[in-house]
């Protein structure tokens, strides 16, 4: 899948290249815990807003590649490293995947606290790289690489360092999913307290939180249900009221380099990550 251009009749050849502004809803899937279903959850809600019909862009942060390794097979020469690094447009680096046009990582990534720490500007690399120029005159912003789609999902490391840092100062919304256990909730404080300060120190006035999200949940058991309610009880209205059950379908999807949607679209996965696509897609402006 290409990116895409705006081509206008007869005049088609002459107007490639030529973006036009459009609504970007830009969605990042964080948490400083690993094993809680980023990947997971940014790979499908991917695809199934792709089986929607919406241009749908990935954004791979993580220095370990899961999704990019997941999808391609293995890492890629050009990756979001030589974007954020100044060395490559975006465009340059986006692979286009059977269900979604994907940034890959690089290990590389994984030093981007020692390599980017003293950069300026450093928590807006990736807006930089993803949003068109301002013109310094009149003020407005060209058309960019976000421009070529309705969606831009950003898989997060399992950490709160600089590169989640980029993807909250980038995104317009962030969903952080929660994989019941003893220490679910521990942490959810302080990645609610780095989103609150990324809103009121004026790096994103626009970033909100889309919601919690339960993740290889197994409604069945106790534990499961009382951490569903202490999530409730601690952040009142945010847990949304759908739940990503634990399906064994879901990792098979992926060892086949596939969304659990169209590897098994009759699974518990996929299901639950239909019904939070259609969320998403009835929340459009
Ligand atoms: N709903 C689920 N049911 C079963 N396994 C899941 C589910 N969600 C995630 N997993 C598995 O759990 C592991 C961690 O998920 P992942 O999405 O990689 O987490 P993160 O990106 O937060 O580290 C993976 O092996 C993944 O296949
Ligand atoms: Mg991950």
């Amino acid at each position: 899948m290409a990116a895409r251009y705006a081509q206008v009749g007869a005049d088609s050849e002459s107007m490639k290249g030529t973006r036009m502004q459009r609504t970007t809803r830009r969605i990042a899937i964080a948490s400083q815990k690993g094993g809680v279903g980023k990947t997971t959850t940014a790979w499908n809600v991917a695809a199934g807003l792709t089986a929607k019909g919406r241009d749908v862009l990935v954004i791979d942060l993580d220095g370990q590649c899961h999704l990019t390794t997941g999808v391609l097979g293995a890492p890629p020469a050009r990756s979001l490293w030589d974007v954020l690094t100044g060395s490559m447009p975006a465009e340059d680096a986006v692979a286009p995947g059977a269900e979604f046009d994907l940034l890959p990582a690089s290990e590389m990534l994984s030093r981007a606290d020692y390599d980017l720490g003293g950069r300026p500007g450093r928590d807006f690399l990736l807006s930089r790289a993803l949003k068109g120029r301002r013109d310094p005159g009149s003020g407005t912003r060209a058309p960019g690489v976000q421009d070529d789609y309705d969606y831009i999902i950003l898989d997060c490391p399992p950490s709160l360092g600089i590169m989640t840092a980029n993807a909250l100062a980038y995104a317009s919304e962030v969903i952080v999913p929660v994989t019941p256990g003893l220490f679910a909730v521990s942490g959810l404080g302080m990645l609610g307290s780095v989103i609150a300060e990324t809103i009121d120190a004026g790096v994103n006035e626009d970033l909100a939180i889309a919601g919690i999200l339960l993740t290889q949940y197994e409604g069945g058991t106790g534990l499961h249900r009382s951490i569903a309610s202490a999530v409730e009880e601690q952040f009142p209205g945010l847990l949304y009221p759908l739940a990503i059950r634990k399906n064994v379908a879901i990792g098979e999807a992926h060892a086949e380099g596939r969304s659990v949607l169209s590897y098994a679209p009759k699974s518990h996965g996929a299901a639950d990550y239909t019904e939070l696509v259609e969320r998403l897609i009835r929340q459009e402006g």
